[in-house]
């Protein structure tokens, strides 16, 4: 069965996707280039590349590829980071959805911006692609639940699941604990995400948790510390 998607604009004027019959959106709707900026790049990627020059990043939920994109952008721009960018997508959009979304326009990207978002898209599953010198790229197509190729290995997780009011069972403690086994001691997660249950189960874990300012319109994020 065929899923029911919408492209739709946010408040920032960037496209996210819709799901009607989740009632679900991909981004925040008051922002979801500013949303992704705050939460991953800055709270996460930059936070961390001021500390080491060489990142592995494991992203949950791949979905339009902005996370991907503005982390691509970044390598781009900071040619002493070497990043290794792995994501997780079960359900991958179709091109033709893809070509809707204006994260390009939106950052005023070039030609060849476009060409390496689409090729983020195009790219075959499961297997590693060193994009650039410093961007090497893997994304498989799975589930959390389904994934245990990293083991210690990961500095920084994207953790951008659904919300836990519409996919609960991403934000349990055994979703949680696949995704630590794959990071390394003093790994980071960052996460819009400051759900009192989700902040249970990390602590359970041994995470140390910071709760930062979030992005426009939601008053906090969480950035949890694996320790
Ligand atoms: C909130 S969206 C965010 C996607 C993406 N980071 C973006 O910026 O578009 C959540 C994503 O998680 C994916 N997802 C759903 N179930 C999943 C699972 N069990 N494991 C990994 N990803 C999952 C969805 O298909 C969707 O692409």
């Amino acid at each position: 069965m065929s899923r029911k998607i919408e492209v739709i604009a946010s408040d920032d004027g960037s496209s996210t996707i819709f799901l009607p019959n989740m009632n679900e959106t991909y981004h925040s709707t008051h922002g979801a280039l500013q949303e992704s900026e705050h939460v991953f790049i800055k709270k996460g990627l930059s936070y961390l590349a001021e500390k080491q020059e060489e990142i592995t990043i494991l992203e949950i939920g791949f979905g339009t590829g902005l996370n991907a994109l503005l982390t691509q952008i970044f390598a781009n721009q900071n040619q002493n980071i070497k990043i290794h960018y792995h994501t997780l997508e079960p359900f991958p959009l179709d091109l033709e959805v893809i070509q809707q979304l204006n994260y390009v326009e939106c950052l005023k990207g070039s030609k060849e911006l476009k060409n390496e978002f689409e090729t983020l898209h195009q790219i075959s599953w499961n297997e590693c692609h060193q994009l650039n010198p410093n961007f090497i790229f893997t994304k498989y197509h799975t589930k959390l639940e389904d994934f245990d190729t990293l083991l210690n290995e990961v500095d920084l997780v994207y953790f951008d699941a659904f919300a836990p009011s519409r996919q609960a069972d991403m934000w349990t403690i055994e979703q949680l604990e696949r995704v630590a086994k794959a990071m390394k001691s003093q790994g980071i997660l960052v996460t819009y995400c400051a759900n009192g249950q989700f902040k249970r189960n990390l602590k359970a874990l041994d995470f140390e948790l910071e709760m930062l300012d979030g992005p426009p319109g939601k008053r906090e994020m969480t950035r949890g510390i694996k320790s």
